[in-house]
């Protein structure tokens, strides 16, 4: 058998890879490819959600059924699977295993997509660990950044919001290393701000970042403002929360002073950090960046069950 190929981590990838993958994601937007592919009949793949989730799961499955496989899976693993029971997240993958072809993992703990990984006989995808990593959610975001930008080398990126917990910023981070030229922002209230270890892998690679809680610098400097929620469930009190709420709000004002040719992006869901206002204004790129989820998900699901 050859190896199984897992998407557990944003580091995983190279150059190369990554434009692979655009270049199928591209190719999969053609509607009339859908369906056609006889490799996909038979093929089962497991969504098993520990946590939320609304775009994540739903664009697997999309993907999924679109490629003309099957799904089968469940939305609250935590109570509507045997871990309630007490059955470890081991025992759980390794019986998965055994009645799927894929199994896409949201989970509560960091590194619990390479645990899975270690006991699975089918790839695992790390659907988002904790406040880890969520690197599909990373690779849509670049595929975003092409596709708005035209390009993704020599751009400045802003991150804003929640730097300390949100996954999704992590994972863009250490795969925009790929790419020359880049510098990044990241501007977060103190008590969230981006953590050590991943300007010690921007170090080692020689990314340019900076730190700022200064907003008006990345509206003036920014190819790609990257906010994000403040992820409330994952602050020890309520007071560390207050602290990091409501700091960073994009609405008519700021757009007022981004620059004409930047795009915002967002993971989504918003939670206010975005006014409704905004979605009209055709900067505003995070609804065609979650449609671009579905795409990106159905060139994953390709490759994994293709080097299966
Ligand atoms: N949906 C993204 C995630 O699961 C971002 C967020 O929840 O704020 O990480
Ligand atoms: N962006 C993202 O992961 O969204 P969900 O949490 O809704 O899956």
């Amino acid at each position: 058998m050859t190896a199984l190929y897992h998407i557990l981590g944003a580091k995983q990838f190279n150059r190369t890879e990554l434009e692979e993958l655009f270049e199928s994601a591209s190719r999969l937007e053609n509607r009339e490819l859908w369906n056609t592919d006889p490799r996909f009949q038979g093929k089962i793949m497991t969504t098993l959600f520990f946590e939320a989730s609304t775009r994540t799961r739903l664009s697997f499955e999309s993907a999924m059924s679109r490629l003309g496989g099957k799904v089968i899976g469940t939305e609250n693993a935590a109570q509507f699977s045997s871990t309630i029971k007490g059955e470890t997240l081991e025992d759980t993958i390794r019986i998965v295993s055994g009645y799927s072809d894929l199994i896409v993992l949201r989970h509560t703990d960091i590194g619990a997509a390479e645990r899975a990984a270690k006991v699975a006989d089918v790839p695992i995808i790390n659907a988002g660990d904790g406040a880890g990593e969520h690197p599909t959610q990373a690779l849509l975001d670049l595929y975003s950044i092409r596709k708005e930008c035209g390009r993704i080398e020599g751009l400045t990126i802003a991150m804003i919001g929640d730097l300390a917990y949100g996954r999704t910023v992590h994972s863009l981070s250490y795969m925009l290393a790929n790419y020359p030229d880049i510098r990044l922002l990241f501007v977060s209230p103190e008590n969230v701000r981006i953590p050590s270890y991943v300007k010690h892998f921007l170090d080692e690679k020689g990314v340019s970042y900076r730190e700022t809680e200064d907003f008006d610098e990345a509206l003036q400097t920014a190819d790609v403002l990257y906010q994000t929620r403040i992820q409330k469930e994952r602050f020890p009190s309520v007071e560390e929360y207050r602290k990091a709420e409501g700091r960073y709000i994009i609405n008519r004002d700021i757009l007022g002073k981004m620059r004409q040719d930047a795009i915002i992006l967002h993971p989504l869901p918003r939670a206010g950090e975005i006014a409704v206002e905004v979605d009209d204004d055709p900067r505003a790129a995070y609804f065609r960046q979650a449609q671009n989820g579905l795409y990106i998900r159905m060139a994953l699901v390709e490759k994994c069950l293709a080097a299966k």
